[in-house]
């Protein structure tokens, strides 16, 4: 874990509501996909946690979706403002697991976290296939850029107007090796009972401190109390308890 100061290389949106920002600074604490980093903000007492979406050298992708005043925050950053940054938190996935054909399903701001993975997948020579759920078609996000990296891509939307109609899960399907997911519970939830082979999950909880100090974000699973932030936030399906 590093806490240091970032700079705003440059923002786009990708959607209406959802941004990609480029910032430089010292990655060599991030170690695996599907961690994350914790930003601090003007005058917001806790940090906000965002998954490491893309890493080139000191150069870090975060995706977030505006969704309150810290994510709105981050949206008016410009390019050379700084950004204090804890870096290398979470245990993000495990790539040994993958066997030969992986199968990544992310849903909405859960994609993010599924890029680095597969871009590592891709290169050990791994036959990555990805599903992207999302509720309609204004809202698909980075679908060019996984079919870039040599992924087979299926596009789900909730409402059918772009790619398979109805959930990720319409789109589980042939012959896989283990499954990486990340997306809301209910998604989650669905993918757990749908898929036949071993799986790695990522979890999202309210967090306090975001390094395994605080306990808000523990989670009670098959092996006993979890920290998502530092035992997490992938657990392994069979370790999961769901709580109703
Ligand atoms: C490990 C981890 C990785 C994450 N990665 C991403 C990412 O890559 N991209 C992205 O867009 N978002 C991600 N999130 C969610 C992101 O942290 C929250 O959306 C953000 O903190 C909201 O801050 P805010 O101040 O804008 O909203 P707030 O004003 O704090 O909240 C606005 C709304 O968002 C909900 N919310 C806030 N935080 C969370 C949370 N942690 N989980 C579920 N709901 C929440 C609140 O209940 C409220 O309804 C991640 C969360 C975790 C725990
Ligand atoms: S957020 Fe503090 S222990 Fe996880």
């Amino acid at each position: 874990m590093n806490d240091t100061l970032f700079t705003v290389l440059c923002q786009r949106k990708l959607t209406d509501s959802v941004y990609e920002m480029k910032l430089s600074g010292d990655t060599s604490h991030i170690t695996r996909p599907g961690q994350f980093v914790n930003l601090r903000l003007d005058g917001l007492y806790l940090r906000r946690p965002i998954s490491v979406c893309d890493l080139e050298g000191e150069t870090l992708t975060l995706i977030y979706k505006v969704v309150g005043r810290g994510t709105s925050q981050m949206s008016r950053l410009t390019a050379g403002e700084t950004v204090q940054v804890l870096t290398g938190l979470g245990n993000g996935y495990d790539a040994a697991l993958s066997g030969p054909r992986p199968l990544l399903i992310g849903g909405g701001v859960g994609v993010p976290p599924l890029y680095l993975l597969a871009k590592r997948l891709v290169a050990e020579g791994k036959a990555v296939r990805v599903v992207l759920g999302f509720n309609t078609a204004a809202e698909v996000f980075y679908e060019d850029r996984f079919r870039d990296l040599g992924c087979e891509v299926a596009v789900t939307t909730a409402d059918g107007s772009y790619g398979i109609p109805g959930f990720v899960t319409a789109a589980i399907g042939g012959d896989y090796t283990h499954v990486y997911t990340c997306g809301p519970e209910p998604m989650l939830k669905a993918v757990y009972r749908a898929v036949k082979t071993g799986g790695s999950f990522s979890f999202e909880k309210r967090m306090g401190c975001g390094f395994g100090a605080c306990m808000g974000c523990s989670c009670k699973t098959i092996t006993g109390w979890k920290r998502i932030c530092r035992e997490g936030p992938v657990l392994q399906k069979e370790e999961i308890l769901w709580e109703d």
